[in-house]
């Protein structure tokens, strides 16, 4: 186990996500066991440009598990895309003795974390927190759970109007350009159509599969779509249908972000605790410019160059099946 870490910050960047808050406790509890200082960086990379560190102690993360979120803030930076508000972030950390770094985030925030880690030579583990879940290198990423699981309570809901008015219809989901959120959601719901980025479902296709739903009595359906869904996102599906079936009775529900907020889920916070806890026993023993996963249920570095090169496919056999139990 190394003895050269002693200081190391921690931050959340880019969009938040439900179980942010679980992952920050785990760093600094885990940390503290080992007896490191830890530091809490406020506004992600434009908090460690300006320096903005807070010392985090063990209790000062208690009460924090169950809330949505994060208590550090967060933000897409486009000064730490520069050359310059990197080097302010590298003096930043000189100045305050910081020898690792704990980065909480998608594939903007590796990016960012990677040319770092080369330019610096500062270590830094890597922990996904998005909803997207659009990550190489772990089955699932913190806040995905959870942003599904409110993405169906709120498809429930629209499930009951649709069902008494007889009314199809198109609900949009986050994903950015993958298409996991609406896939789970879809499968969850029942929904009779999903619309994602990667299973290219033509107007075409679709259209068929509300004409059958017609002419097999089933005259409410839900059709969820991704936002990345290549020939449009829920209002341009929703005109498209209404002019190629002008029977139908087409209403929009864009859940939008709503899917973001919230507390986490028992497998978002679990996810977020175990995931934290590797990322600082990472750092311990020597692993740099990695994200930290969980595969096949068992924590797994990947490097970063690697997380954010390599696309993270759909299960083509979801994608299928969702078909097959919607007839
Ligand atoms: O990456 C998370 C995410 O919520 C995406 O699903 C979505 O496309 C995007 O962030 C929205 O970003 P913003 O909160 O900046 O509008």
């Amino acid at each position: 186990m190394s003895n050269t870490i002693k200081r190391i910050a921690v931050f959340t960047s880019g969009g938040d996500a439900p179980g942010m808050n679980a992952a920050v406790r785990a760093v600094v509890r885990t940390a503290a066991y080992h007896n490191l200082h830890t530091y809490g960086v406020t506004g992600g990379y434009e908090g460690l440009i300006a320096a903005k560190f807070n010392r985090l102690e063990p209790r000062d993360v208690g009460n924090i598990m169950h809330r949505g979120g994060t208590i550090l803030k967060t933000s897409r930076s486009q000064k730490f895309t520069t050359k310059e508000g990197r080097q302010q972030a590298y003096d930043s950390l000189r100045a305050h003795s910081i020898d690792g770094l704990i980065a909480i985030g998608g594939n903007g925030t590796f990016t960012g974390a990677h040319v770092f880690s080369k330019e610096f030579k500062v270590p830094i583990i890597g922990i996904p927190g998005t909803i997207d879940n659009d990550l190489f290198g772990t089955d699932y990423t913190i806040g995905f759970d959870t942003s599904v699981n409110t993405a169906l309570e709120a498809v429930d809901k629209i499930r009951d109007t649709a069902d008494s008015h007889d009314r199809v219809f198109f609900v949009e989901v986050m994903g950015r350009n993958a298409g996991f959120i609406a896939l789970n959601t879809g499968i969850g719901s029942g929904a009779s159509s999903i619309l994602i980025p990667e299973n290219g479902m033509e107007p075409d296709a679709l259209f068929d599969v509300l004409n059958k739903n017609i002419h097999r009595g089933k005259l409410f359906s839900l059709v969820i779509v991704a936002e990345g869904n290549p020939w449009g996102g829920a209002d341009k599906v929703a005109k498209l249908v209404q002019k190629k079936i002008p029977k139908i009775d087409v209403r929009v529900a864009i859940i939008g972000h709503l899917q973001r907020g919230g507390s986490p889920t028992a497998f978002d916070r679990v996810l977020a605790s175990r995931l934290g806890f590797e990322a600082v026993e990472g750092l311990l023993n020597g692993k740099k410019d990695v994200m930290v996963g969980l595969v096949d249920n068992k924590t797994k570095y990947t490097p970063f160059k690697k997380a954010i090169a390599s696309e993270k496919k759909v299960d083509e056999t979801l994608v299928k099946m969702a078909e097959i139990l919607a007839i």
